[in-house]
């Protein structure tokens, strides 16, 4: 059943190559630069004219939910909010019949999140969902979604329903682009060809386990770790921390890079791991200081970088590549190493992977 893996979070991990591909399976045609998704297809006139979106969630799907953010902004050019649907649901929150709400949920049982979507659907919000789960309770409460179709996972930290989700929400904001003209065919095609390559530079991506392993075995005893990302480059910090954190019980914090120096810097000792986001995108420059600020106080750097870096390395401790992308596609292989680093690590303490001691796989109470 665990096809051969040790625990099915590994087998999980391995099997995003395929998940990607099965998301995305009739829903991008990389020629005609076009997105379909039949789940919101009833609503494609409304889009061209909504004001904001509301993205709800808990966990790691409050994660998907940032990164999503960072690209319907970019590219369909609508505000976006994301909530954590325990805030949202008891703060009163401004809602109206022109806000689309966008409900992430793996399980599509989670508690606060099906309360807060009760709660905006009353108010005449339009709601999506993006579950994993088909028919489960979110999906049958929400107008319209788009199933992630990553297949089931056991395990219970999210790791090939996290990239299903944030792929999908890739979709929806280049569809929304597409609606509102906010983008040109022509940069769809370019994207569009780019995205459906991106299964394979996963593969590529999951040659670094034995690195991540070698580098696992060095921080297996860490007590804290610091996990700095810029731009979208953030979320995967926050993800890699959670990761870190819920399996192998090592106090992890995900940071933006440059909120470092307004307080945590002052954790920052030899005992303390960071690890950095590093790769060649807008930011590379800005986290390149970052890191010399790290190294200064004698931080150790673990940096993830576009392979064939040179700068990075003259810098870092370790350094893990992965292939080169557009910014956009960057969260989808720069949160592979760092499932095989809390992956390894988990396993060196001895901890149970599959269930971590206290989590659930849904959380159905609040
Ligand atoms: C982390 C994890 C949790 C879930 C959260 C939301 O690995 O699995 O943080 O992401 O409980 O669950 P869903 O997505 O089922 O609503």
């Amino acid at each position: 059943e665990k096809g051969g893996y040790d625990h099915f979070m590994l087998k999980e991990i391995y099997e995003q190559p395929r998940s990607i591909r099965d998301c995305m399976r009739g829903r991008i045609y990389p020629e005609e630069g076009k997105v379909q998704l039949g789940g919101i297809k009833e609503f494609a006139d409304k889009l061209k004219n909504i004001d904001r979106i509301i993205i709800v969630a808990c966990g790691t799907s409050w994660h998907a939910g940032l990164v999503g953010e960072y690209l319907i902004e970019e590219y369909a050019r609508i505000p976006v909010e994301v909530e954590y649907a325990s805030e949202f649901r008891y703060r009163n929150p401004i809602i109206t019949e022109k806000d689309v709400v966008i409900a992430i949920s793996q399980s599509g049982e989670t508690a606060d999140t099906m309360a807060a979507i009760e709660m905006a659907k009353e108010k005449g919000a339009t709601i999506f969902g993006v579950c994993n789960v088909v028919g489960a309770s979110i999906p049958r409460i929400t107008h319209a979604g788009v199933y992630t179709h990553a297949g089931p996972e056991i395990g219970v930290a999210s790791t090939k329903a996290f990239t299903a989700q944030v792929t999908v929400l890739t979709l929806m904001a280049f569809y929304m682009a597409q609606q509102k003209g906010t983008i040109s065919n022509s940069k769809l095609v370019e994207l569009l060809t780019e995205l459906d390559c991106i299964p394979d530079k996963i593969q590529v991506a999951l040659q670094s386990n034995d690195i991540v392993k070698a580098i696992s075995e060095k921080f297996k005893d860490s007590r804290n770790c610091l996990f700095l990302g810029r731009g979208s480059g953030f979320p995967v910090a926050l993800e890699g921390a959670l990761k870190l954190k819920e399996i192998s019980y090592i106090h992890a914090e995900g940071y933006p890079a440059a909120e470092m120096k307004h307080g945590p810097i002052a954790l920052i000792d030899e005992e303390m791991p960071v690890v950095v986001i590093a790769t060649k995108n807008s930011s590379y420059e800005k986290v390149i200081s970052n890191i010399q600020e790290v190294k200064a106080r004698k931080g150790v750097v673990i940096a993830i970088v576009t392979e064939g870096d040179t700068e990075v390395k003259k810098m870092a401790d370790y350094c893990i590549e992965i292939p080169d992308s557009s910014e956009a596609f960057l969260p989808l292989l720069a949160t592979i190493p760092l499932q095989l680093l809390s992956y390894h690590i988990a396993v060196l303490r001895g901890c149970n992977v599959d269930q971590p001691r206290n989590l659930a796989k849904s959380v159905t109470v609040e």
